[in-house]
């Protein structure tokens, strides 16, 4: 049987957010700028980069540890090769009961139906916007939409559940709010409107820039019925609703203006080795070395206990523009959100 355990807020461990490379193809104004990551900008090299084998060890020591779910993240994770052997590999953990991943979808065409059947069972698609121009001046790479919506109609021929992905941000893609839920609504696929957040430290985030969850809500209501769907399981971000009549959810993820830290079961491994206990809290703690260094499973289960025993982050609980500005945070980049 699993070992339960909790942390200083009596937070069980339940998710993984598994980060396998620090690149993307895509420069999002909000969490790649193409200024700061630029062509002379230092990624990872390989051998910082986990190997499979040893995200596979962490991630079984995680599942025996509580873990049910482990995402995988990026960058972008359909960059790392052969990422279908992992899903594969961590599929095959008994105790893990999701699998998922976050993409921006470019690469699912190509890998939607190899995934499907290393057993990947879900993803996650970021789309900001329906306009092209937009879209390419949000991408940063003047990436089409068409680009984008080819992936998801991927990943729905290959059997994978869909969600979308939305970041909002005042000043840029308002406009695109209510043509992103006439497009879902009519495509039956799960919108989520996320609030923009503070991540990292390059994308000059103010609190002026956020449009809430109840300011998207009432545009929504404007368009449509929407009725309050309880959550598919304990600690989810998202809140949803249901369009009225139909068997379609939208949600919100209002990570700024109702926080959910309280709830938080999530831990993340980044893409060179460190977890980390909140999307926010800089501070990583290194594994690789550890388990370079030879040590045994014994010691690196006791080391994740510790780390997860003494976790007390609540972030989004105390966000203020001081500490969006002065703490000291993780770029996305390396943890995936
Ligand atoms: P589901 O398993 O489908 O519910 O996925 P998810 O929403 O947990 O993951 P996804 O990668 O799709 O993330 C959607 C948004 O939620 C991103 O903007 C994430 O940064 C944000 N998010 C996920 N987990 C947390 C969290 O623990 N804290 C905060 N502040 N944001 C989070
Ligand atoms: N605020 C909120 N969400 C963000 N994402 C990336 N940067 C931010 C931000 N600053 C989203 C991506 C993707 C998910 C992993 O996180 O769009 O959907
Ligand atoms: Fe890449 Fe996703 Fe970041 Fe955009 S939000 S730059 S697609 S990792
Ligand atoms: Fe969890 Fe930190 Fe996000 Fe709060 S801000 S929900 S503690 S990751």
């Amino acid at each position: 049987g699993k070992t339960m355990i909790k942390d200083q807020l009596n937070r069980p461990l339940r998710d993984l957010r598994i980060s396998v490379i620090d690149r993307c193809n895509f420069r999002c104004t909000y969490c790649m700028p193409a200024d700061i990551f630029g062509p002379d900008f230092a990624f990872l090299p390989k051998s910082e980069l986990l190997t499979y084998e040893e995200i596979e060890l962490l991630a079984r020591i995680f599942v025996d540890l509580g873990v049910e779910k482990i995402r995988l993240t990026g960058g972008e994770p359909l960059l790392r090769k052969d990422l279908p052997i992992l899903v594969k590999n961590l599929s095959a953990i008994e105790g893990l009961n999701d699998i998922a991943l976050t993409t921006n979808g470019v690469l699912l065409p190509k890998l939607a139906g190899e995934l499907k059947e290393a057993g990947l069972l879900r993803v996650n698609i970021s789309l900001d916007s329906l306009n092209d121009e937009l879209f390419g001046k949000i991408n940063g790479r003047n990436v089409k939409v068409q680009t984008v919506l080819n992936g998801i109609k991927a990943a729905q021929q290959a059997e994978l559940f869909v969600k979308i992905n939305m970041v909002v941000k005042k000043g840029l893609n308002e406009s695109e709010i209510v043509p992103m839920a006439k497009f879902c609504k009519e495509q039956g696929l799960q919108l989520r409107f996320i609030e923009y957040m503070d991540v990292g430290s390059t994308n000059g985030w103010k609190m002026d820039d956020v449009i809430t969850k109840k300011e998207i809500y009432e545009i929504l209501k404007e368009h449509y019925l929407l009725e309050p769907v309880d959550p598919d399981y304990f600690g989810e971000v998202a809140k949803r609703y249901r369009y009225k009549g139909t068997q379609t959810d939208v949600g919100f993820i209002p990570s700024v203006s109702e926080s959910f830290c309280s709830s938080c079961t999530r831990a993340r491994l980044s893409a060179n080795g460190q977890i980390f206990t909140c999307l926010f809290n800089g501070n990583g703690h290194d594994m690789k070395e550890l388990m370079r260094n030879g040590a045994s499973e014994e010691e690196i289960r006791q080391r994740i206990i510790d780390i997860w025993s003494g976790r007390k982050d609540r972030y989004s609980d105390e966000r203020t523009e001081e500490t969006a500005r002065y703490r000291k945070k993780i770029e996305m980049s390396y943890i995936g959100g």
